[in-house]
């Protein structure tokens, strides 16, 4: 078949399995031209391993670190004419690559939020690994189904307390509108609480120590986003935001029960960056647009695979001792973005931008080509035209 990207609002409908095997093939690329991560992990187990922050995690825990690395995720296989996830693709592009190097990786498709893909990491773990010194708790997802009680949760991505009124882009027809979005009900903060909080991350840890498959000094790492106060209402003080300061109580309370194994949890504030997560967000797209813009100029851009390399090898992995962390107890990914320097350029080019000149002052191809990538689009060296089985 030739696959073509069909956009359909902020995602893309198709995924091309040979684009999508380049990009992995880039990140590996990108770690095995780096020096090793010194004292990294040994067997780790990524929750939420397809895309994004993810997959990156993972790639710089087996290609950098040799790590044995357990996947779990949740993606779409190809049906018929349909193809599948780009996180499927990955995900077995990742496995193919990491068994030519003589690497253990499995991946287990389905719901991370229900108790039987945790009985079958367990399991799995248990089987071919023994233990994991490392978890990676990396979900982003708009719904939850509650294991115990079947409740079905929605998440919202909105302002809280108020009405919030900014620009936003349209990145794929490249217009730049005004954009208000309804304050939160207090039931749309408790669901979005229960899907992108910290109750299944404890439900993981609890569990996972239960049965015993947790290593001595064995750690475990949320991923969160702060970012600027342009995007305050809509991120860290909306609902998002909300269940993010969950995740923050959540690893407090972890590395209070990790303790008993030496272990530790902790959150990272990472980047803002285009992955299909962050697409959904109003007003994101406009803010990362500037951002990779001004962070190019500078020369400090990153992107996921940069972002958690830097992540193992400057900040986790650095010293045996212990994660470089602030004093909030987070791991910084974000020092770079939140530089007062590049934050001004943004705050004083913001006002500025309209349909007419946003490929003058922002980086919207970049934005562009990022989000085509996510679905295995845009890379040069793969023939488009070509057909190729789904
Ligand atoms: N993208 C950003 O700008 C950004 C910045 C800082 C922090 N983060 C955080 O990083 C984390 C990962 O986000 P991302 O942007 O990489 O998202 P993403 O959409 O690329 O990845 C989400 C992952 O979660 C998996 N997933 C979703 N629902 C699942 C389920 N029910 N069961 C199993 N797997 C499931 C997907 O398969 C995928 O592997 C999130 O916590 C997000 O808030 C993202």
């Amino acid at each position: 078949m030739i696959i073509s990207p069909k956009i359909r609002g902020f995602i893309c409908t198709t995924a091309h399995p040979v684009g999508c095997a380049q990009a992995v093939k880039e990140q590996i690329d990108y770690v095995t031209a780096h020096k090793p991560v010194a004292h990294g992990p040994k067997n780790v187990l990524v929750i939420g391993s397809s895309t994004g922050y993810g997959l990156a995690s993972r790639i710089v825990a087996a290609f950098g670190s040799g790590a044995k690395t357990l996947g779990v995720a949740f993606e779409r296989p190809a049906l018929d004419d349909r193809t599948a996830s780009p996180g499927w693709y990955n995900t077995v592009a990742f496995e193919k690559f990491a068994h030519e190097q003589g690497l253990y990786a499995k991946s287990i498709n389905g719901d991370a939020f229900s108790d039987d893909i945790k009985q079958a990491t367990i399991d799995c773990i248990k089987q071919d690994l023994g233990q994991v010194d490392l978890v990676i708790y990396s979900l982003a997802s708009p719904r939850r189904t509650h294991p115990k009680t079947g409740h079905v949760f929605n998440s919202t991505l909105k302002p809280v307390g108020e009405t919030f009124t900014n620009k936003t882009v349209d990145p794929i027809r490249g217009e730049v509108k005004e954009i208000s979005i309804e304050p939160a009900t207090p039931e749309d903060i408790a669901n979005t609480t229960a899907v992108m909080g910290g109750e299944d991350w404890e439900m993981w840890i609890d569990l996972l120590m239960k049965e015993g498959v947790l290593a001595k000094g064995a750690m475990t790492i949320a991923y969160t986003y702060i970012g600027p106060e342009i995007t305050y209402p809509i991120y860290t003080n909306g609902t998002i935001g909300l269940a993010k300061r969950h995740l923050h109580e959540t690893a407090m309370k972890l590395s209070t029960k990790l303790k008993a194994i030496d272990g530790m949890a902790f959150l990272s504030v990472n980047k803002a960056l285009v992955t299909q997560a962050s697409a959904a967000i109003p007003v994101v797209p406009l803010y990362i647009s500037l951002l990779y813009k001004i962070m190019k100029a500078h020369g400090t851009h990153e992107g996921c695979i940069e972002q958690m390399y830097r992540l193992f090898s400057d900040k986790v992995y650095a010293t045996h001792a212990k994660p470089v962390l602030d004093k909030d107890q987070l791991l910084r990914m974000d020092d770079w973005e939140m530089v007062d320097g590049i934050q001004q350029e943004v705050a004083a080019l913001w006002p500025q931008v309209t349909t007419e000149n946003l490929s003058a002052l922002t980086d919207i191809e970049g934005y562009r080509d990022d989000f085509y990538r996510l679905f295995g689009f845009h890379f040069s060296g793969v023939d488009y035209e070509a057909d190729v089985a789904i």
